[in-house]
């Protein structure tokens, strides 16, 4: 178990989560697992009652329960500096983001937005240069780059084990949409399938740059050129449901990311494989607590999540809570997100030392690239899947 970092836990303000809303409760879960943080107010609906009724829920007190995000920070910046909110969570749709983000920023808040970014890269580049103007924190919820084996896959890469890197296969494959009936609104996040809200990005922007952010993280590989072929399958959908991108990375390596939200009885699918000259490794968010590395003519070496082993790396074992054997998944991935942002926002305020190693959280310039990684995409696919330089 983690000791907490500080005498007082930082004081989380949620905009969005309410009602059949899905991943505003996730991030409190995340947010306060490890008692570093408390909720004490939120904006949880673009409706104001809605939002103050979902409050009660959350329980939030009535007093903290705001009818839209741009009250929640005016009146959390008129509080004393002892009671006021430290950080906001980004729990709403993709095109609310960069305006909620940058107003937080502007009003003195640390930020934690949930992905993708926003949905255009002029979005996000304001988005950049309101952090550069604040000196805030501010993390991306690509939640799956907290399993502890996947920042041991990284340690990995980056060790040289593998040899040069060939190639990398991403794909993070669903299936919902095929369940969603012509002339049927989903019961949540109808928004997605919308253009005029959404942007042009469908399945591409919810789970495809999640594939794309996995692929930049273990490999630490740039993009520099990529080519795309996005269809819509599902009837109800006016964006794409499915895609493939080929990437060219640093050392002439390939990267393959795919993204699906039509394929039969698939949930939550995403695997990472790479290849490299001397070995490659494989791992699958639905079996996320082990790391496979092969070798031709040695054994296959499975690696458990298990902080006390050996061969365990210090930041995998620093990314784990329980013992080996007992399952540690979604929720804690997602809580070392929070776990390391608010790290930083410690530093930030001097409660912490600065430390000097790279963070681990996705900051605003891994959004940027995602950004762009949809963008990317788009392009090459409304050009007839040519060549698009990043
Ligand atoms: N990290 C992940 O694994 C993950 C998973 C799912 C969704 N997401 C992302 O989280 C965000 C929300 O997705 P969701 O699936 O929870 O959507 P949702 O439609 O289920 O919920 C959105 C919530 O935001 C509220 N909302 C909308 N506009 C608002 C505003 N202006 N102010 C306050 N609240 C507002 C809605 O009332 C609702 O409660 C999206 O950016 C999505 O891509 C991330």
């Amino acid at each position: 178990m983690t000791a907490v970092t500080s005498e007082r836990p930082l004081r989380m303000g949620l905009i969005g989560g309410g009602g059949a809303g899905f991943i505003g409760r996730v991030h409190v879960t995340a947010a306060t697992l490890d008692r570093e943080a408390e909720l004490v107010a939120g904006a949880l609906s673009s409706d104001p009652l809605r939002s103050r009724t979902a409050a009660t829920e959350f329980r939030i007190d009535p007093s903290r329960a705001y009818g839209s995000f741009s009250e929640l920070l005016e009146s959390e910046s008129r509080l004393p500096e002892s009671e006021r909110i430290d950080f906001v969570s980004i729990a709403t749709p993709n095109h609310t983001h960069a305006e909620i983000a940058c107003s937080a920023l502007d009003a003195g808040f640390h930020v934690v937005c949930d992905k993708p970014m926003t949905t255009n890269e002029r979005d996000a580049q304001a988005m950049v240069d309101a952090v550069a103007r604040s000196g805030k924190v501010f993390a991306l919820t690509h939640n799956y780059s907290g399993y502890p084996m996947i920042r041991q896959a990284r340690e990995i890469v980056a060790s040289g084990e593998l040899g040069r890197i060939l190639g990398v296969r991403v794909s993070y494959v669903q299936g919902w949409m095929q369940g969603v009936k012509r002339d049927e609104t989903p019961a949540r996040g109808a928004w997605k399938s919308n253009p005029e809200l959404n942007g042009r990005a469908g399945s591409l922007g919810d789970v495809g740059t999640h594939a794309f952010h996995l692929l930049r993280f273990v490999t630490a590989s740039q993009p520099h050129a990529l080519l795309s072929r996005m269809s819509s399958y599902s009837p109800h959908h006016e964006l794409d449901d499915y895609g493939h991108a080929i990437l060219q990375l640093d050392q002439a390596a390939t990267g393959l990311v795919t993204w699906s939200q039509v394929s039969h009885g698939r949930l939550n699918d995403l695997t990472i494989e790479v290849d490299g000259t001397e070995a490659s490794l494989a791992w699958r968010q639905e079996d996320p607590n082990q790391l496979i590395v092969r070798s031709l003519g040695t054994p296959t070496r499975v690696y458990d999540r298990n902080p006390g082993a050996a061969y365990t790396t210090a930041t995998a074992a620093a990314a784990c809570r329980l013992p080996g054997g007992h399952p540690e998944a979604f929720f804690e991935a997602f809580a070392n997100v929070y776990r390391d942002a608010f790290r930083a926002m410690r530093q930030v305020s001097g409660e912490l030392a600065v430390d000097p190693s790279p963070s681990l959280y996705p900051t605003v310039h891994d959004g940027l690239e995602g950004v762009r990684f949809m963008q990317r995409c788009l392009e090459s696919n409304d050009n007839d899947s040519s060549w698009c330089a990043w």
